[in-house]
């Protein structure tokens, strides 16, 4: 039997969907990360969904952990057949890179019981799901785990490109709570504010080309 980590609610998107119509808007952004990890660092991706950005950091770094709330999401993770390799070869289970791990848990159970310490903890996509009132806790508990944190996220919502088009149908069509998360998480300032409140500080600042993206890098 499949094993749901407390919390978890699976959406519609989730899965081989998200693997294959949203994943391949974000590889800019992935390869935008992979440039701000170090060589050799140890890497949290917390709220990893189906893992692509864990395997591909996986050549770069000596061990990825990838936590995941979601059966869904975490079983594409592990099951990662569809997931192109290095070379653009399909990579099969066996093939999920030695240094990575995923695990099937909530990413704020994770985070109170670390015992591991990391190099840099990734929050790709996955702030503006979470509850308001928690969001800026946690990224404060992941920099006190870590050298820095980087967030990837949302600067606005839009309707002008492919992107914008698919994000916010995605968005919309999910459930009032999820809808309502992202439309809260951009009004109260995304992941300007979200770092102020944590009480760390930006040292590194990205955008993808369409400019909707954030990805930065900040510290205590
Ligand atoms: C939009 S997806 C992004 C997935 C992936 N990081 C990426 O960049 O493609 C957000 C993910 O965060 C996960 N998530 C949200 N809240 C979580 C939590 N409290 N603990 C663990 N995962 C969480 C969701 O299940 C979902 O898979």
């Amino acid at each position: 039997m499949q094993h749901r980590a407390p919390g978890a609610r699976d959406q519609w998107y989730e899965g081989l969907f998200y693997k294959t119509v949203i994943a391949p808007f974000l590889q800019e952004v992935r390869g935008i990360i992979r440039d701000m990890v170090a060589p050799g660092s140890a890497v949290l991706d917390a709220g990893c969904g189906t893992g692509d950005l864990a395997i591909m950091l996986a050549s770069k770094c000596n061990r990825v952990v990838g936590v995941e709330r979601s059966a869904r999401m975490i079983e594409v993770a592990r099951n990662s057949s569809a997931s192109p390799g290095q070379d653009g070869s399909p990579l099969h289970q066996a093939q999920v890179p030695r240094q990575v791990e995923f695990v099937h848990r909530d990413i704020v159970d994770y985070l109170n019981h670390a015992n591991e310490r990391f190099d840099h903890v990734v929050f790709s996509f996955s702030l503006h799901e979470m509850e308001p009132a928690t969001r800026a806790g946690l990224v404060s508990k992941a920099g006190a785990i870590a050298r820095d944190v980087i967030i990837a996220d949302f600067n606005m919502p839009g309707w002008d490109n492919a992107w914008g088009v698919v994000n916010t149908v995605t968005e919309a069509l999910s459930n009032l709570t999820h809808f309502s998360r992202y439309i809260d998480f951009i009004n109260r300032g995304g992941i300007p504010a979200l770092v102020r409140q944590a009480g760390m500080r930006v040292v590194e600042q990205r955008a993808d080309s369409s400019k909707r993206l954030s990805i930065t890098r900040a510290v205590f």
